[in-house]
C-alpha cells in the first residue's frame, strides 16, 4: 500500500478524548467513573430551544441552505454580539460552521502557507498545533506560565515575532487555564498585531462563561477590524456540545474564502439547527446567565476541595468550566496521577501535558458536573492520594 499523506504523522489527537476513550472502556468493565476529562457542559439546550428544533422540522426546513448560514442566523448573531460584546459587526461577516474546531480549521487553512508561522497560547487547545503542522505551518508556542498567572507575556509574544508570523491565535478565556486576558493583555497583543501586519484568531467559545467583569472582545482594539477573526459556537454557552454548531466572524475580505472552504467540505449547516440557534441567541429563559452562576458555585467548591489535596494546588479561573492543578508538589508525574485517579478512585482528568509541553506539571479537571459528583470526585481522590507523598497545598 502506498504511504497517507505526510501531514497525517504530524497531527495529533486530543487528550481529552484519548482519556474519555478509556474512562469508557473501564466503565464497560462495569467500574463506576466520573468524568471531569471532556470540556462538556452537563446542562442541555433550554426547552425553547428544543421546541425550536422540533418546529423548524416540522415546517420542512430540512434542505440544502445558503453555504455561509440562513440569514437570519447572521442578523441574530450581529444583534447577539452587540448585546452581549458590544461589537459591531455586519451580518455578512458571519460564517457559520459545524462546530468551532472546523471553523478554527478552515480560518487556519484560508491563511496558512507552507512555512507560516502561528504563534499561539501554551498551555492550550490541542487543535492550535496540530491544525497548523496539518497546514504545514509552523506552530510558535507563548507560554501562560503560572508565575505570571497564566497571562500571555506580551515581550515574550514581541520577541518570538519574525517576518514569517502571520497569524496569532488568543483563547481568552482561555482551555485549559480557566485565565481572562487583561485588558492591558490585550491592548498589547492588539498593537503587536497591527504593527506587524497579523491575522488574530480571537477563540471566544468560552467568552459567556466568565466570572467577573463584562467580556472584550480582540475585536474591540484600534485597528484589529481587518485582521481579526473570531471564533465562537453554541457548544460551551448554550450546552450544545453535539450539535455541532459554531461560526466565524470574519473581515469582510476573508469570507469569500471561507465560504469557497465550506462548499468544498461540508457544504451547509443542517438547516433545522440553525433556526433553533437564534431561539438560543435570544435565551428567553435566561438559560446561559443561570448555568454560569451555577458554574460560579461548583467552581468555589471545587477548588476549595481540590486545594486540600495532598500536594495540588491551584488558583481559582476567572473563566471556562476547568481548574488546572499544578500537581508537581506530589513527587509523582501527573500522568502517573492521572492513571492512579483513573484506574484506583475511578475519576477521569487529564494530564496537562495533552496542552503542551509546558503543561507537565498540571491536571486538568472539568467542573460541568454537580457539586454532589465534584464532592465524591474529591473524596475519591482523598482516598487514593496515600500513593502519592505530597506536601498539603494551602488554598
Ligand atoms: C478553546 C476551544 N476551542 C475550540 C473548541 C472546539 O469546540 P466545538 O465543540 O464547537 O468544535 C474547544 C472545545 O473544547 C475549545 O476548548
Amino acid at each position: 500500500m502506498r504511504p497517507l499523506a505526510s501531514r497525517m504523522a504530524v497531527m495529533s489527537g486530543e487528550g481529552a478524548l484519548s482519556v474519555f476513550a478509556h474512562a469508557r472502556e473501564l466503565e464497560q468493565q462495569g467500574r463506576s467513573i466520573i468524568h471531569l476529562e471532556l470540556g462538556e457542559p452537563d446542562f442541555h439546550p433550554a426547552e425553547p430551544v428544543i421546541d425550536a428544533v422540533q418546529k423548524a422540522l416540522k415546517e420542512g426546513k430540512d434542505r440544502y441552505c445558503p453555504v455561509a448560514g440562513v440569514a437570519a442566523l447572521r442578523e441574530e448573531l450581529a444583534d447577539y454580539l452587540l448585546r452581549t460584546r458590544n461589537l459591531n459587526i455586519l451580518p455578512e461577516s458571519v460564517v457559520i460552521a459545524p462546530g468551532c474546531k472546523i471553523a478554527l480549521f478552515l480560518a487556519l487553512m484560508a491563511l496558512v502557507e507552507p512555512g507560516d508561522e502561528v504563534l499561539f497560547p501554551e498551555p492550550g487547545f490541542p487543535g492550535y498545533s496540530s491544525i497548523t503542522l496539518g497546514l504545514g505551518g509552523v506552530p510558535v508556542p507563548f507560554e501562560l506560565a503560572e508565575r505570571n498567572h497564566f497571562q500571555p507575556d506580551p515581550d515574550e509574544i514581541a520577541a518570538k515575532i519574525t517576518p514569517r508570523t502571520k497569524i496569532l491565535i488568543t483563547n481568552s478565556p482561555g482551555n485549559p487555564t480557566g485565565t481572562v486576558y487583561t485588558g492591558e493583555v490585550q491592548r498589547r497583543i492588539a498593537e503587536l498585531a497591527v504593527k506587524h501586519d497579523l491575522y488574530v484568531l480571537s477563540d471566544e467559545i468560552y467568552a459567556r462563561i466568565i466570572y467577573g467583569s463584562n467580556y472584550v472582545s480582540m475585536l474591540s482594539y484600534p485597528g484589529m477590524e481587518e485582521r481579526t477573526l473570531i471564533i465562537d459556537g453554541f457548544s460551551k454557552s448554550f450546552a450544545m456540545t453535539g450539535w455541532r454548531l459554531g461560526y466565524t466572524i470574519a473581515p469582510t475580505h476573508i469570507v469569500p474564502a471561507l465560504v469557497m472552504l465550506a462548499i468544498n467540505s461540508y457544504t451547509c449547516v443542517a438547516e433545522f439547527t440553525q433556526y433553533a440557534a437564534i431561539e438560543a441567541l435570544r435565551d428567553r429563559v435566561q438559560a446561559t446567565p443561570r448555568m454560569v452562576r451555577e458554574f460560579a458555585r461548583r467552581r468555589e467548591q471545587f477548588v476549595r476541595d481540590l486545594n486540600r489535596v495532598r500536594g495540588f494546588r491551584c488558583a481559582s479561573p476567572e473563566g471556562a468550566f476547568y481548574t488546572w492543578v499544578n500537581v508537581s508538589d506530589t513527587g509523582t508525574s501527573a500522568e502517573e496521577i492521572c492513571r492512579i485517579m483513573l484506574e484506583e478512585a475511578g475519576v477521569a482528568a487529564i494530564p496537562g501535558a495533552a496542552f503542551g509541553l509546558s503543561g507537565k506539571d498540571f491536571v486538568r479537571f472539568s467542573f460541568a458536573s454537580s457539586t454532589a459528583t465534584l464532592q465524591e470526585a474529591v473524596e475519591r481522590i482523598l482516598s487514593v492520594s496515600s500513593a502519592w507523598q505530597g506536601t498539603l497545598a494551602r488554598s
